[in-house]
């Protein structure tokens, strides 16, 4: 898939956000290396520290649902371009820190970033 048409499929599901707090909306779509969107948004709660952030909705939803391969990630937002949050990048660097983060604001301005580049020397413990 186009990069361009996963940064759409972000933008598109953006308007999901539940966002009553900040009025901030993210929209996140995940393509699996098999092919597959799986989407999320920022869902904010009253608690504040409760919030969880579209990347990591659109990663639990496909690891969830037994996907563990990832090539990009595309986010968009209500505000112009937004770059994952350092709880994200650790969050994502877990399974992939190869992936492709596609950010812009708007479709004609994509940039792509590797995880690695955006959390360089992230952590991770050893894997067999
Ligand atoms: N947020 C995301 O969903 N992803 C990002 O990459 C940056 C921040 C959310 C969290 C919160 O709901 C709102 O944006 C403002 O910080």
């Amino acid at each position: 898939m186009e990069y361009k048409e996963l940064f759409k499929i972000a933008d598109q599901v953006k308007e999901n956000a539940y966002v009553p707090f900040s009025k901030f909306q993210v929209g996140a779509a995940l393509l699996t290396k098999d092919g597959q969107v799986y989407t999320g948004v920022n869902v904010e709660n009253s608690s504040y520290g409760g919030t969880i952030c579209a990347e990591r909705t659109a990663f639990v939803k496909a690891i969830s649902e037994g996907k563990r391969q990832f090539s990009a990630i595309a986010i968009a937002s209500s505000g112009g371009e937004a770059l994952p949050c350092g709880i994200c990048r650790q969050f994502m660097y877990e399974f992939c820190p190869e992936l492709d983060v596609i950010t812009g604001k708007d479709e004609n301005s994509l940039r792509v970033q590797p995880l690695n580049v955006l959390l360089p020397e992230g952590f991770r413990l050893e894997k067999e």
